[in-house]
C-alpha cells in the first residue's frame, strides 16, 4: 500500500506540474482526490490493514492529500494572477500606439501637416505647450493688451459662455499660461483649435486650427524672429520660398508683421491661387509687448521675446491645393484617404 501511495504522490506530482489551466487543475482533483480518486481508493482500502500499519500509511496519504491540494490551490492562484494581469493589459488604453490610419502611414492632411511643423520646431529646440479652449477672456483677450471695447475684439467675434469665458478666438493666450508658469528662456510652439462666429464657406469656418510660437529669453531680437520663421518656411516649403515681411498691427505684438511667402503655385508670377499678386500671407507675428511680458511678471527691461500665430488650415491648402476649407471637416473618405 505505501508503494501504491508512492506511485500517487510521484503520478500526482508530474500532472501538476503538466496542468496549465484551472479546468486540468480540477480535472486532477477528481482524479485523485474526488469519491472515486485514486487516493480515496487507497483510503478506502485501510481497513483491511493491520492496527501497526494504519497510522503509518494514514499519515502518508494525508501527506500526500494536503501536497496534492496545496499545490493545486498554489497553481491556481498563480495562473489567476497571469490572467488578471493579462486582463489588465488588455483594458489599459496605450496612448502611444499609432492609430490605424497612422500606422498605414495615412493621416488626416491636418494632422500629417501640423506632425510636419512640429517636428521641424523640435529640431530648432522648442517643446509643444497646450491650453484650454473654453478660455478666460483674461487669457484670450485681456492679458495680450485687448482691453474690453478695443476694435481688435470686433474681428474676433466669438462664442460666449459666460461675461468671462469665451471659446477661444486665438492659441495667443497659451503664451500668457505658460509665460505666467514658466521662467525664460522659452521656447514653445501651441497647436490647437480655435473658435469664431463666422459662416461657414470656402475660407470660413467657425472651428478651425492655429499654431502659436512663442520664445523669450535675454537679448532675443527680430533678427531672431526673421531668422526663426524664415529657417520654418524653408522647410516646409523648400529652399527656394522667398519671405516677405509686412508691417502690421497685433495688439500684443510691437512691432509686428505679416508674413508672405512667395506663390508656391507659380512661383510670384502671379496666378490665380495668389490671386495675381505673387505672394500669400500665411502668418502673423512680431516682437512681444512689453505690457504682456509684465503682465505675465517677466520683466521688459531684463527680457524680450518674439511670437507667432500660423493658420494650419491655410497651411496645408496651400500645400496641397486644397481650394475648400470645408473639405477639412467632412469626412469624406475620397478626400481623406489621398493624403
Ligand atoms: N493671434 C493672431 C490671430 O489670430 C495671430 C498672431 C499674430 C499670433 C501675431 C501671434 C502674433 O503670436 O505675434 O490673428
Amino acid at each position: 500500500m505505501k508503494q501504491k501511495l508512492e506511485e500517487i504522490r510521484a503520478s500526482a506530482k508530474e500532472a501538476l506540474s503538466d496542468a496549465l489551466n484551472i479546468d486540468a487543475l480540477e480535472q486532477l482533483r477528481i482524479k485523485y482526490l474526488g469519491k472515486k480518486g485514486e487516493l480515496t481508493a487507497v483510503l478506502k482500502g485501510m481497513g483491511k490493514l493491520s492496527p501497526d500499519e494504519r497510522p503509518v500509511i494514514g499519515a502518508l496519504a494525508n501527506d500526500i492529500r494536503s501536497k496534492i491540494e496545496g499545490e493545486i490551490e498554489s497553481k491556481k492562484a498563480e495562473i489567476s494572477a497571469k490572467l488578471e494581469e493579462e486582463k489588465l493589459k488588455l483594458e489599459t488604453l496605450d496612448v502611444t500606439m499609432p492609430g490605424k490610419r497612422q500606422a498605414t502611414g495615412e493621416l488626416h492632411p491636418l494632422t500629417k501637416v501640423l506632425e510636419n511643423i512640429k517636428s521641424t520646431f523640435i529640431g530648432m529646440g522648442f517643446q509643444i505647450a497646450d491650453g484650454p479652449e473654453v478660455e478666460y477672456d483674461y487669457y484670450n483677450f485681456e492679458a495680450l493688451n485687448i482691453p474690453k471695447n478695443h476694435p481688435a475684439r470686433d474681428e474676433q467675434d466669438t462664442f460666449y459662455i459666460s461675461d468671462n469665458i469665451v471659446l477661444r478666438t486665438q492659441t495667443s493666450g497659451i503664451q500668457v499660461r505658460v509665460m505666467e508658469k514658466t521662467k525664460p528662456p522659452i521656447r514653445i510652439i501651441a497647436p490647437g483649435k480655435v473658435y469664431r462666429s463666422d459662416a461657414v464657406d470656402a475660407t470660413h469656418s467657425p472651428v478651425f486650427h492655429q499654431i502659436e510660437g512663442l520664445v523669450v529669453d535675454k537679448g532675443v531680437t527680430m533678427a531672431d524672429l526673421k531668422g526663426t520663421l524664415e529657417m520654418f518656411i524653408h522647410a516646409l516649403y523648400g529652399e527656394s520660398t522667398k519671405v516677405r515681411f509686412r508691417p502690421h498691427h497685433f495688439p500684443f505684438t510691437e512691432p509686428s508683421a505679416e508674413v508672405d511667402i512667395s506663390c508656391f503655385s507659380c512661383g510670384g508670377k502671379g496666378c490665380p491661387v495668389c490671386k495675381g499678386e505673387g505672394w500669400i500671407e500665411i502668418l502673423g507675428c512680431g516682437m512681444v509687448h512689453p505690457k504682456v511680458l509684465a503682465n505675465c511678471g517677466i520683466d521688459p527691461e531684463v527680457y524680450s521675446g518674439f511670437a507667432f500665430g500660423i493658420g494650419l488650415e491655410r497651411i496645408a491648402m496651400g500645400k496641397y491645393g486644397i481650394n475648400d476649407l470645408r473639405l477639412f471637416f467632412e469626412n469624406d473618405l475620397r478626400f481623406l484617404s489621398q493624403f
